[in-house]
């Protein structure tokens, strides 16, 4: 039993030193205090942006109670990058009925990449609890037909129609 114990600890701490010392090679860091002051994150910087090979880059910003911006479109059927990271807590980031589940970390940049295929109105709920307004934080993505995204200016993208 004894040794079991010894083992199990061993594991616990050896992956965890070694996780430490070797990040995984994707991880990108931010500093949260500076994220409105310059950088990726500055809010004229958030939203949809095009990128020159067509596909589609979101920047959000998560923070207790809400993302930023509030909402997003994005075109169906274009290759999407959601790029996050959270100016206080840890939020979470999740699109049902899709592969985009995530969670942000401050501190961190959190990247997904999903396409969507078919035009539609996802309603982003955080899933990680963050304090007392958790339960209200929640953001939409509006996937619009390709032709239709194409045909709007570059404020439009970043906002949605309210209805
Ligand atoms: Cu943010 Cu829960």
């Amino acid at each position: 039993m004894a040794a079991m114990l010894g083992v199990m600890m061993a594991v616990i701490v050896v992956t965890g030193v070694s996780g430490a010392l070797h990040p995984a090679s994707n991880v990108e860091v931010t500093d949260p205090q500076t994220l409105h002051l310059a950088g990726e994150f500055v809010e004229s910087n958030l939203g949809t942006a095009i990128e020159p090979d067509g596909s589609a880059t979101v920047r959000l910003i998560a923070e207790q109670y809400d993302f930023v911006p509030d909402c997003v479109v994005v075109p169906a059927q274009t290759p999407v990058t959601f790029r996050l990271t959270s100016a206080d807590v840890v939020h979470g980031f999740l699109l049902p009925n899709t592969n985009v589940n995530t969670m942000v970390v401050p501190g961190f940049v959190a990247e997904v990449r999903t396409t969507f295929a078919q035009p539609g109105e996802y309603e982003m709920p955080c899933h990680e609890f963050c304090g007392l307004g958790h339960h209200a934080m929640w953001t939409r993505v509006s996937v619009t037909p390709r032709e239709k995204f194409a045909d709007q200016g570059p404020l439009e993208r970043t906002r949605c129609e309210k209805h």
